[in-house]
């Protein structure tokens, strides 16, 4: 089960939306269909959807005249996707699925209202190359809500090596706060606001340093775990692509 839902930020009204099989293979952080505040008629595309838990929840926001699109660089977690919304009853309304990489998706330029990701972005080594392509995609005007995990310290080298040697793990891709930050804004995204944060306790941290599971990622050893505990943060936010002045 997807460590999100055991703490809480989904709502029960939401998850009820959402096909079991799809609650249980999801991998979030966070819930960033709930506070993207997203607006019948809006086209969404959510980097990384995984088995399409966050397009589902899209879709009922948006309504009929809106569009969500589900990308994900993994083809499987296409086809559970595809079949999530199917099991949902959803499959008449406009959702599509696009299997590509963040960094690289080919649509249009300023084609989205907005870019949702829950617990992707730091899957990824280019991370500023993905916030460039969320920031080319978007309308001016266009907004991110983006839930990921960041180191809230820079941690050192060696323990930073030994976590990016399981890379699948969301601590081997993650970075410090304040580089996340700049990155964002690199990319030209003005008015980041922070939405929620949470601390990952023990339990947590090793359930997200073993993602999507144990028989895939190893665990770390328990220093290293015990190195970084405190110091890792699920961070939910929003930020503006700017109108053109
Ligand atoms: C931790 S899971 C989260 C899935 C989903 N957002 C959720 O909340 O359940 C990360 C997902 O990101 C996808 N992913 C990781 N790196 C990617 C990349 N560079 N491009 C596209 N998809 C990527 C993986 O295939 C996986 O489905």
């Amino acid at each position: 089960m997807g460590y999100e839902i055991d703490s809480g930020l989904y709502e029960q009204a939401e998850l009820s939306l959402v096909p079991e099989f799809a609650l249980n293979i999801s991998r979030g952080c966070g819930n960033p269909t709930g506070f993207a505040n997203l607006q019948p008629g809006d086209v969404v595309v959510d980097f990384g959807c995984g088995g399409g838990i966050d397009v589902i929840l899209a879709v009922h926001k948006v309504g009929p005249q809106g569009r969500v699109i589900g990308i994900d660089g993994t083809p499987q977690m296409i086809e559970r996707a595809k079949q999530a919304v199917t099991e949902a009853g959803l499959q008449d309304r406009n959702i599509e699925f696009c299997n590509a990489y963040l960094d690289e998706t080919r649509f249009l330029d300023g084609f989205a209202d907005v870019v949702t990701s829950n617990c992707v972005i730091n899957l990824c080594p280019d991370k500023d190359a993905v916030y460039k392509e969320a920031f080319r995609i978007l309308k001016p005007g266009g907004r991110i809500a983006i839930s990921d995990i960041v180191f809230i310290d820079n941690i050192n080298h060696e323990l930073r090596e030994r976590f990016q040697s399981t890379w699948a793990g969301c601590l081997g891709g993650a970075i410090a706060e304040e580089d996340y930050w700049q990155t964002v804004k690199k990319a030209g995204f003005a008015e980041i606001q922070i939405v929620a944060r949470h601390t990952l306790n023990p339990e947590e941290l090793e359930a997200m340093a073993c993602c999507p599971g144990k028989e895939f990622t190893p665990p770390p050893s328990k220093e290293d775990r015990v190195a970084v505990e405190g110091k890792v943060t699920s961070v939910k936010f929003t930020a503006i692509k700017p109108l053109l002045k």
